[in-house]
């Protein structure tokens, strides 16, 4: 069996989870999903970031001490991946102390390796982004180009990681594993940040009290980003004397927005490489979905609350939107007129339809009572085809190309009922036939959707009268036609996907 270890960002607890929030979880659930159908061993990882200067600025803006805000912050992201039916397996909070332990470790690592020195940085700050940026980094007027807002200058003896001397390693590495960063124009724009030169980057802070003490300095707390990047190897138990979990899953695959690239696929693979430990085996880097065309953000005002929306149209109904309706790479635009029209065409008439047509023919035409798929069925041959299109979408990280492989299943199995008219046949082997060949699909689309729509599909699952867990099935055995075995009570329920 091999291990799948698969990370979201760690999100700053800043405001509750928002829909960019949602995204980026919803896409790494579907994918644990998807792998465990597989038969991997996976280790889906998510968190909070809860360090820095932006966490404390709003901690006192509320009126509250750091440490109160974010445990009243963090637990609203955890609730909300509940609510939106998360899988994850564990769940990193920074102010832990199995991460404080870790970070303590990799620092340590680092500086004893002689990559992290003393040194004084004269600067610009941006509070927001976490960061320090040069002149030409910045809009007119020394405004951070992505929050727009003025960044502080700030002049203080920091502890400097020597990024510069990586460049060629990390050219290296990147050689030596191709397709380790996608979507391919992605991993472009990571190289290109290398080959640009790297600067040192600061690691520590001694006007910041809230953070993780240097080992070897307490006056210093750790840079944040420093300390976020950590949690990816503290949550598996790096630094905690017993490293058994963290060989076992390390190296993880990344899921990160674009905004973060630097840190992850040019910072990161360099402090691991400083710590000697092996760099992440892959990243695959989303676009930002936008409302009103801009990133959503608390500092934008544009902020679309994620439970509202599955009040509004469903858990899974809202789901399948996030999954289905971008590329996953590029930016997408969230329109409620959107999460509607996707609604209405793929769940209700696509897939809703299809399991209710079924239903009311079998329990009308065959006494509620499934007959059983013919081996030599005409849809057997869409559904191999919809498998390994399917397989393949996940595999590039790509869930709106994987879903729609699916789809084109439901469509085909839609088109032959058409075709056949079953509802106005009489009762006999020829009414059979085609039902059986229509549930055989069915079967196997409720295995392929699960890692998108997993309450849809168990309900589908268990109408077809199947027992035990759809995402108990295992591929690609489970995919193979001719699983379904007939013989078993048909279940006519409420429609999965009322129109809107
Ligand atoms: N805390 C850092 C990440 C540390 S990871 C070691 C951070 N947090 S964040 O909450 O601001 O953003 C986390 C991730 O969410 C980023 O990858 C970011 O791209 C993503 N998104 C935040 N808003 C988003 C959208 N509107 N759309 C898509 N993703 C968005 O950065």
């Amino acid at each position: 069996m091999s291990t799948y270890y698969l990370t979201t960002p760690i999100y700053y607890v800043t405001a509750k989870p928002h829909l960019g929030h949602a995204y980026t979880t919803i896409i790494g659930d579907a994918l644990a999903r998807w792998h465990r159908l597989l038969g991997d061993d996976v280790h889906f990882l998510t968190g909070t970031d809860e360090h820095g200067q932006k966490v404390l600025d709003y901690a006192e803006a509320a009126g509250k001490s750091a440490q109160a805000f974010v445990d009243e912050i963090a637990p609203l992201y955890e609730q909300a991946w509940r609510r939106l039916n998360i899988s994850n397996d564990d769940f990193i909070r920074t102010t832990e102390a199995r991460h404080k332990l870790g970070v303590g470790e990799l620092l340590q690592r680092c500086y004893d390796a002689g990559d992290i020195e003393l040194d004084l940085y004269k600067g610009k700050y941006c509070v927001a982004c976490e960061e320090y940026y040069t002149d030409d980094e910045l809009d007119p007027g020394d405004l951070c180009k992505i929050h727009k807002r003025p960044v502080v200058y700030s002049e203080e003896e920091n502890y400097f990681f020597r990024l510069s001397r990586f460049e060629q390693r990390l050219l290296d590495w990147y050689a030596a594993h191709p397709g380790a960063i996608v979507p391919e124009f992605r991993s472009n724009e990571a190289l290109g940040l290398i080959r640009g030169g790297l600067r040192d980057f600061s690691v520590s802070r001694t006007s910041l009290k809230w953070g993780i003490p240097l080992p070897w300095d307490a006056k210093h707390v750790a840079y944040v980003w420093f300390d976020a990047l950590a949690n990816y190897i503290t949550a598996i138990g790096f630094g905690s004397g017993d490293e058994t979990e963290f060989k076992k899953w390390w190296p993880a695959r990344h899921l990160i927005g674009k905004d973060i690239i630097r840190h992850h696929c040019v910072y990161w693979p360099a402090m691991l490489i400083s710590a000697g430990i092996e760099p992440p085996a892959g990243y695959a880097v989303g676009g930002w979905l936008l409302s009103d065309g801009e990133k959503m953000s608390k500092t934008s005002g544009n902020v679309i609350n994620p439970l509202d929306l599955i009040d509004d149209i469903g858990l899974d109904g809202f789901r399948y939107y996030v999954l289905a309706e971008t590329a996953y790479g590029q930016d997408g635009d969230f329109t409620y007129e959107g999460l509607i029209a996707r609604y209405n065409s793929d769940l209700a008439n696509n897939l809703g339809n299809l399991l209710s047509r079924v239903a009311t023919v079998v329990d009308k035409k065959c006494k509620g009572i499934s007959p059983a798929p013919r081996a030599d069925s005409p849809l057997a041959a869409a559904a191999a085809t919809a498998y390994a299109a399917t397989a393949e979408g996940w595999d590039a990280v790509q869930p709106s190309r994987a879903l729609d492989a699916t789809w084109q299943l439901i469509r085909a199995t839609n088109a032959y009922l058409e075709a056949n008219e079953p509802w106005k046949g009489e009762p006999g082997p020829a009414v059979d036939a085609v039902m059986g060949d229509a549930l055989e699909a069915l079967r196997i689309i409720a295995i392929l959707a699960s890692p998108a729509v997993p309450a849809t599909s168990q309900i589908v699952w268990q109408r077809l009268g199947l027992s035990g867990d759809v995402t108990d099935q295992r591929l690609p055995a489970a995919a193979q036609w001719g699983g379904y075995p007939g013989g078993l009570p048909v279940v006519k329920g409420d429609p999965l996907f009322p129109r809107r």
